[in-house]
């Protein structure tokens, strides 16, 4: 049985899967970058939200998870992103 997947989660797949192709054929001619590679990154596919606009909210003050969604003016749906969003707050944080 397949999952209908609407909304922001369908544009984050959306834009994950040509992202991806975009990648297996630059592979072979572009090595990406960290930085690009992060900024297409999807931390949460319920809010569409990538690495880069996580440590953007980092930087306009965000601490918290739940501080960089408020920021974004989404809200966490189904959690399983806020581990993830919590250890690239606590990284970039550290190197801060
Ligand atoms: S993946 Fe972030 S709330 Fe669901």
């Amino acid at each position: 049985m397949a999952l209908a997947v609407t909304g922001p989660q369908k544009a984050a797949a959306d834009a994950f899967a040509i992202e991806s192709q975009k990648d297996c054929c630059d592979a072979f001619s572009i090595s990406l970058s960290r930085r690009s590679q992060e900024r297409r990154m999807v931390v949460c596919i319920c809010n569409a939200i990538r690495e880069q606009d996580l440590k953007d909210a980092l930087r306009d003050g965000a601490a918290r998870p739940a501080e960089v969604y408020a920021r974004l003016g989404r809200r966490p749906k189904c959690g399983q992103c806020l581990s993830f969003a919590q250890s690239i707050i606590s990284r970039e944080t550290a190197t801060a």
